[in-house]
């Protein structure tokens, strides 16, 4: 895998650590409070559960399955569903999960979808958000990093389905997707 990658973006140890805050931040928030997580497929597994291991209040977890990217390093802006929350979302307290915040376009949709679903709350976790690649305002209430807008992989992000498993965040080396 070495020289695939270009570069350590954020270390296993820095995940570990935002992990730990942001878990700490939402128990207060969500203190007393009945709250669904929900976990967006597949990117979201590793931050979905260490963050679920790392809270001190009781949360139920589901997932639902969308497609932006397909096997390319762009978003294409088309939201495709490819599997539900099995959980009726009317009058709960929802903190959707999410890998990266790239364009914003998954989420934007996401949100706006679930909003139509009567929620009490609907609110978003992102470990990684990319500034300068917004393309549509979004607002994140749990950020763990800003990072600047280059092909990222590891800790559940993919290239082409590859790399998920990294326990790191990365940077692909452009010759891996053809760049320069
Ligand atoms: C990634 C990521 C987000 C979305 C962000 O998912 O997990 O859902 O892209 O991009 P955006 O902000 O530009 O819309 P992807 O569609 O690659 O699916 P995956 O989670 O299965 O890898």
């Amino acid at each position: 895998m070495g020289k695939d990658l270009e570069r350590i973006l954020v270390s296993e140890e820095e995940l570990r650590s935002k992990i730990k805050d942001i878990a700490g931040r939402i128990d207060e928030d969500y203190a007393g409070k009945d709250l669904l997580l929900v976990g967006v497929l597949k990117g979201a597994v590793m931050v979905m559960a260490d963050l679920a291991r790392a809270l001190h209040c009781p949360v139920q977890m589901d997932w639902m399955a969308v497609s932006s990217y397909g096997a390319g390093t762009k978003s294409s802006g088309v939201v495709r569903t490819l599997k539900d929350l099995d959980t009726d979302i009317a009058g709960r307290h929802v903190l959707v999960v999410e890998d990266i915040v790239d364009s914003g376009l998954t989420l934007s949709w996401l949100i706006r979808n679930l909003k139509s679903r009567g929620p009490a709350s609907v609110e978003i976790f992102a470990m990684l958000r990319k500034p300068d690649a917004l393309k549509t305002p979004i607002d994140v209430k749990y950020v763990g990093f800003d990072i600047p807008n280059e092909f990222v992989i590891g800790y559940g992000l993919d290239y082409a389905e590859r790399y998920r498993n990294l326990p790191f965040i990365g940077t692909l080396a452009p010759h891996v997707y053809g760049g320069k």
